[in-house]
């Protein structure tokens, strides 16, 4: 199976996070060059880690106008997005906050619209120069399909993630953009804001983190909990050439979560 990603250019939100780290680290050994963004990223400071970093609030217009113009005047080009940035607010409905609510649609969903928004002119481009065209990659959850008592705010977000992903991928081709769109689903994660998630559901329910584990896990028919690095290959996959064909997909990294 032929990836095709060698040369091409990539950019990644929510890039310090678990899943960021690893998906910014397999596209690069694909020989793709990562632009990683953050919130409040010193762009001057040095790396070693071979990856381009940018601050980049995903809710910031200014902020997406100011990076994409760069990467066109560095790389002239833009093959991949992934709108990996977000944030799961747990709590009852009757506690949250309209500002807690508010933000995190800001974040998950507008994040990604803006992205998508600022982004397609240079895409629409690059994917002319390639077999399979350019790949927006949208970062969703299981949560787009499955409820979750006390993190309704964040099912609703990842929902909406979803019916965008497949309204952008319907338009774009409408318009004949060579961009393709998809959206990637992991169950439960091995990561620290799965970690933020459950000692919140201890505070909310009583139950020990233990047990909460173990009622993941039953979840998870596959046995276990996902690796950051099982998402990032999903990334990979979606933007590579082997997916040429793939278009409003939702690829579930859930070890059959989505089904239980
Ligand atoms: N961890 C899981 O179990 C899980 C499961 C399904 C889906 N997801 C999704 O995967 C994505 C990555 O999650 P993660 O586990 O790596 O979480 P994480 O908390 O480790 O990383 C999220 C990243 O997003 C960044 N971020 C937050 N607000 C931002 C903003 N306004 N602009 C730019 N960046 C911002 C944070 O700084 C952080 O680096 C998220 O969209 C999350 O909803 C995670």
């Amino acid at each position: 199976m032929e990836l095709g990603l060698e040369g091409t250019v990539a950019l990644v939100t929510g890039a310090r996070g678990n899943i960021g780290v690893a998906t910014c680290a397999a596209l690069k050994r694909e020989g793709v060059h990562v632009i990683a963004s953050d919130v409040g990223v010193d762009e001057a400071a040095a790396t070693d880690d071979g990856l381009e970093w940018r601050a980049l609030d995903v809710t910031s217009e200014d902020d997406w106008a100011r990076v994409i113009a760069g990467i066109e005047t560095r790389h002239g080009r833009l093959d991949i997005l992934v709108n990996n940035a977000g944030v799961a607010p747990t709590d009852r409905i009757d506690a949250m906050p309209l500002s807690q609510f508010r933000r995190a649609f800001d974040i998950n969903v507008a994040g990604v619209f803006l992205g998508t928004q600022a982004a397609s002119e240079l895409m629409a481009k690059s994917g002319a120069l390639r077999e399979g065209g350019a790949a927006i990659i949208n970062i969703a959850s299981g949560a787009a399909d499955k409820p979750a008592a006390f993190n309704a705010c964040y099912c609703a977000t990842k929902a909406a993630v979803r019916m965008f992903t497949r309204a952008t991928a319907v338009e774009f081709s409408a318009l004949g953009f060579p961009i393709r769109v998809n959206s990637v689903h992991p169950g439960a994660v091995e990561s620290d804001m799965l970690g933020a998630i459950v000692e919140r559901y201890v505070q909310l329910t009583g139950s020990t983190a233990d047990d909460l584990y173990a009622a993941m896990l039953k979840g998870h028919p596959m046995g276990r909990l996902v690796k950051p690095d099982e998402v990032a290959d999903g990334v990979v996959f979606l933007a590579s050439r082997a997916a040429r064909y793939s278009h409003a997909a939702a690829l579930h990294v859930d070890g059959g979560n989505a089904n239980t």
